[in-house]
């Protein structure tokens, strides 16, 4: 059952390729569009403000959405973990859209939250991979991803199809409100249906240097994570699957708020991982990089094939290039590998970590 793979969780990283194409696959057969027939035209056309609560790896898929809807849609949108938003007696009501990322469909924040959002009056959307699940009663509608059944506790092939999700519904709100030109509408289309064979090649490859990574660092304690704009997300990403299946403490931060705390964590031996694709902010990002270099920490960067980082990064983890607003799709990907590699070296089970429970259905 587990196809080949040692365990659950590596088989489903290697089916990420599958899960963004099963998800983009018919909802993306125009070259300038993307169709979701579940959601109302009019309803996305006319929504004032967003609103995405979710828990977990959910969550960050969410933030990712952000980018991608204000970018391209021009849309306020607001985000926020369940737990807190259902408790901080939210502004919410008609002409909001909520929507409630959850993969299992059955996470008792995100439902508690969708159903506040929905008895104030808001439209809710529920994004899940789980057909019939609570989730899709307590919404209006429903976007399915179609990652198939994931029983690693740690999320993976359900994170890039609620992220590819976030993207469908950021291009069909920017068509039908007009924000983006059929050109750089084709374009992320284009690039978006390359993101499988992307995954694809990249897996393939192997993961020399996440071994070799690995093997360096996987007794050290203490991880930091950098990214800026959609790069962040990835960072707070690849350092929770750190310290779930790992157990070694993580924190992972905008790069820009660096000076503002965390570097007074920095010593000699701390492996910092930063997500440097490319993008308009990489060279914010390569400043930072120096900057923890200066402090001796060890740098391990995600960047694009064929980018410069100068010598300052220690290891490098190689990305396909693609638009950089959908860079984390695939830079999600060597994080995933390198926290999956870290807990086998420490001899941990990466399916069940302890009081973990893939569905937390308590609060
Ligand atoms: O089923 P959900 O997407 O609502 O689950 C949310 C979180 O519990 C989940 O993403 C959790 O953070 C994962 N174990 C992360 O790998």
């Amino acid at each position: 059952e587990k196809g080949g793979f040692e365990t659950f969780m590596l088989k489903e990283i290697h089916e990420q390729a599958d899960a963004v194409a099963d998800t983009i696959a018919d909802r993306t057969v125009r070259p300038d569009g993307v169709d979701l027939p579940e959601l109302d035209d009019e309803l996305l056309r006319g929504a004032t403000r967003l609103i995405i609560v979710a828990c977990g790896t959910s969550y960050h898929a969410g933030l990712i959405g952000r980018y991608a809807l204000e970018e391209w849609a021009r849309i306020p949108v607001e985000m926020d973990v369940a737990s807190e938003y259902r408790y901080r007696n939210p502004v919410v009501g008609p002409g909001d859209i909520v929507i409630g990322i959850t993969q299992s469909g059955e996470t008792l924040d995100t439902l508690a939250a969708m159903r506040l959002a929905r008895e104030r009056g808001a439209t809710v959307i529920a994004v899940t991979n789980i057909m019939g699940s609570q989730a899709t009663r307590d919404a209006h509608s429903t976007v399915y991803t179609r990652a198939g059944l994931e029983i690693g506790v740690a999320a993976t092939k359900t994170f890039v199809a609620q992220v590819a999700v976030m993207y469908l519904l950021a291009l069909r709100m920017a068509e039908l409100r007009g924000t983006l030109t059929p050109e750089r509408r084709t374009e992320l289309v284009t690039r978006l249906k390359r993101i499988p064979h992307d995954i694809g090649v990249m897996l393939d490859k192997g993961s020399e240097t996440i071994d070799r990574v690995a093997e360096r660092h996987f007794e050290k304690e203490f991880f930091l994570y950098l990214g800026r704009h959609v790069g962040l997300p990835v960072s707070l990403e690849g350092a929770l699957k750190l310290k779930e299946i790992s157990y070694i403490a993580t924190d992972a931060y905008a790069a820009g708020e660096m000076k503002h705390g965390p570097i007074a964590l920095l010593d000699q031996d701390t492996p910092v991982v930063v997500v440097a694709t490319d993008s308009p902010v990489l060279e914010k990002v390569i400043s930072n990089i120096q900057e923890v270099k200066v402090r001796g920490a060890h740098v391990i960067a995600v960047a694009t094939e064929g980018t410069d980082l100068g010598d300052n990064a220690e290891d490098t983890l190689r990305v396909p290039p693609t638009d950089w607003m959908l860079q984390p799709l695939l830079a999600v990907i060597p994080l995933q590998l390198l926290a999956y590699r870290i807990a086998r070296l420490r001899g941990l089970n990466v399916d069940q970590p302890r009081n973990l429970a893939k569905t937390v259905t308590v609060e």
